[in-house]
């Protein structure tokens, strides 16, 4: 199908190389982020990037044990946002993590473009993340992202190692869209 290469190549690997990545590459891709439309041009998105040490153990010691795998990543990314950095409509419509969703998809298409594997997680402990940073009660970690180079999978589970390979899982498209006319089904 012609679906862009970068849609197409993204999947959420977590065989994860350790080695490190440049900071310019990390520039470029929260740049990318920062391009995602947003109400009212509000840009909610706020992204905390650890790449030293000390601020990665910290990180880490958030993620669930099923994200074992995020633990050798040498990037991590908490992605932030507030209600009220954004439009929230009397009518209930809140447009903060949508906006911050756009966002990280930006992100993680030039991620993938720069040969980057990338991977959001919401197996973490917010309360953790909050702890370790000094971040006040009121933002919403919305997810971590784990990237980094490309790694082998020898470290990941088996049942992980076969996702890793497996073909992409999906509904069918007439679930999910249709034309002209609403079909609750
Ligand atoms: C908001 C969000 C949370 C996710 N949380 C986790 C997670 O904690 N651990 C994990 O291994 N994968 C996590 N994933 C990855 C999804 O399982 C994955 O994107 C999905 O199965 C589709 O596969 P694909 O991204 O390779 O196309 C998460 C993805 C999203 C968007």
């Amino acid at each position: 199908m012609n679906i862009i290469k970068e849609i197409n190549n993204r999947r959420a690997y977590r065989a994860i190389s350790p080695e490190p990545v440049e900071r310019e590459i990390l520039t470029r891709i929260t740049e990318a982020a920062s391009l995602a439309p947003s109400c009212m041009n509000k840009q909610p998105w706020r992204f905390l990037i650890l790449d030293d040490q000390a601020a990665l153990e910290k990180g880490r010691s958030a993620l669930s044990k099923g994200n074992y795998w995020a633990q050798k990543a040498p990037i991590l990314v908490l992605v932030l946002t507030k209600k009220d950095l954004d439009c929230a409509l009397n009518d209930g419509r809140d447009y903060a993590l949508f906006d911050t969703g756009m966002a990280v998809m930006n992100l993680q298409l030039q991620a993938v473009a720069e040969g980057l594997h990338v991977h959001p997680m919401a197996g973490f402990d917010p309360a953790v993340i909050k702890k370790e940073f000094g971040i006040t009660a009121e933002w919403i970690v919305v997810t971590v992202l784990a990237a980094g180079w490309p790694g082998t999978v020898e470290s990941l589970s088996d049942a992980h190692r076969e996702m890793e390979m497996a073909p992409r899982q999906r509904k069918p498209i007439e679930e999910i869209a249709a034309y002209n006319r609403w079909n609750e089904a």
